[in-house]
């Protein structure tokens, strides 16, 4: 059995129905239902839906073989996983916003709201810049607006939320696209597996990497 962690949502949906045409299918996921766990013994797979920022938790412990997380988590919690493929989908950057004409002074310590506590660390750390980093955990917009920061670090896929709050990007960290996952001792029992996977993925227009 391969089991396979999804990201619930409108992510884990395009997923599921991608991995389905690569011949992993299990119909029963398809039932409207409270159930977390769908398994289909025929063709040897066992699907979870789990919360996206989860998914690379499972997978690196083993409780899942593979799963498909963001490159915003694994590049936040570097979990010790292998990273196979870009889906190519559930693409968006990661990026410095701020107030409408905000202008930035190198001389004061530049005050950051963000989820992403070590991606914003590592990005002002590799241009030398001092920061002060206020972690919270949604609705990051708010932050400049009430003076409880200067600049957010967020993920920004339509630029809508940042328009309606007067806000707008001034720089981009890196772009962010959903990638599969594999755990390190599973990737070598069950490799046949996966490796048909990805190579059916790629024949449907993926990237591997
Ligand atoms: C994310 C992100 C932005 C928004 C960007 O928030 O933090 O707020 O989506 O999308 P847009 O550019 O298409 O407007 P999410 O909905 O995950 O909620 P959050 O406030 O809990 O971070």
């Amino acid at each position: 059995m391969l089991n396979i962690a999804l990201p619930k949502g409108r992510l884990g949906e395009k997923v599921y129905s991608m991995f389905e045409k690569a011949g992993f299918a299990c119909p029963s996921i398809r039932e409207n239902s409270r159930k977390l766990i769908f398994e289909n013994p025929e063709k040897g797979v066992r699907y979870f839906w789990v919360k996206p920022s989860d998914v690379a938790i499972y997978v690196e412990r083993g409780a899942a073989d593979i799963g498909v997380a963001g490159k915003d988590i694994l590049l936040e919690y570097a979990p010790d996983v292998y990273e196979l493929f870009d889906l190519d989908i559930g693409k968006c950057r990661m990026a410095v916003a701020a107030m409408r004409g905000f202008r930035d002074d190198p001389r004061k310590t530049l005050r950051v709201a963000t989820k992403f506590t070590n991606i914003t660390k590592n990005y002002y750390a590799s241009r030398g810049r001092d920061i002060d980093i206020i972690h919270l955990n949604g609705s990051i917009e708010i932050a400049p607006i009430l003076g409880l920061s200067d600049v957010i670090a967020d993920i920004v896929e339509t630029g809508t939320t940042l328009k309606e709050n007067n806000l707008e990007v001034i720089e981009t960290i890196v772009p962010i696209s959903a990638r599969l996952i594999a755990n390190k001792a599973g990737f070598k029992f069950k490799s046949r597996q996966i490796e048909t996977l990805t190579a059916a993925l790629a024949a449907d227009g993926g990237k591997n990497d």
